[in-house]
């Protein structure tokens, strides 16, 4: 169910993101970071792990204003008929993939944890590489995203030759998914016996 989405941000809010970045990144301590040694998936709001084994400089934890949220979030929801994704309250993760960092990789996995939905934001690159979801390569352009469900299907970046000068900086926007009050009472109305579409294997009967 990957959903590519163009052109996020304006200019003006993706000028403010990268300050927030800027500025928080600022205060934070560079640690060497390993996973096999210092634990996969432990969130560290308050430092940037430099991950030499992934190529990549990451902070996690990184909070953007209300109208960054809000702009996610509606992009996230539309469309969406039954459920209702909110972001996490752990702020955002910022990654830079650069070989001045070590090698950058992304060997395929599924992600852990409660987080259903990411939104990959590609903020800025100077070189392509894309991003595979199951056994399909996407390609993002900068300030375009790319939906997916971490947890449900593989996702990996290929192995390739790098350069000095080489870039890619994303950010995952982590969503939960959370039931729609809304939505959960329709359900409550066709239990308790309102009329519903009914499926068979020879298509829809429109009324009960
Ligand atoms: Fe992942």
């Amino acid at each position: 169910m990957e959903k590519f989405i163009k052109e996020v941000f304006t200019q003006e809010e993706i000028d403010i993101i990268e300050s927030c970045i800027a500025e928080q990144v600022a205060t934070r301590e560079v640690v060497e970071w390993d996973d096999s040694v210092d634990g996969e998936h432990v969130f560290q709001g308050k430092i940037v792990k430099l991950q030499k084994d992934l190529g990549r400089y990451g902070a996690e934890g990184i909070v953007f204003p209300k109208e960054i949220y809000d702009k996610v979030s509606s992009i996230v929801n539309s469309g969406l008929a039954n459920n209702m994704y909110k972001l996490t309250n752990q702020g955002e993760f910022y990654v830079e993939y650069n070989p001045k960092y070590g090698t950058p990789a992304l060997l395929p996995h599924y992600d852990s944890g409660t987080c259903t939905l990411i939104l990959d934001y590609q903020l800025s690159s100077t070189t392509d590489w894309p991003l595979g979801i199951d056994d399909k390569l996407y390609q993002l352009k900068d300030n375009e995203g790319i939906i997916l469900k971490p947890l449900d299907y593989l996702h990996y970046r290929p192995v390739r030759e790098w350069s000095e000068g080489d870039s890619v900086r994303m950010i995952f926007f982590n969503f939960i998914n959370t039931l729609d009050i809304e939505h959960k009472n329709r359900i409550n109305d066709i239990y308790a016996g309102a009329s519903a579409p009914i499926n068979t294997s020879d298509g829809v009967i429109d009324e009960v």
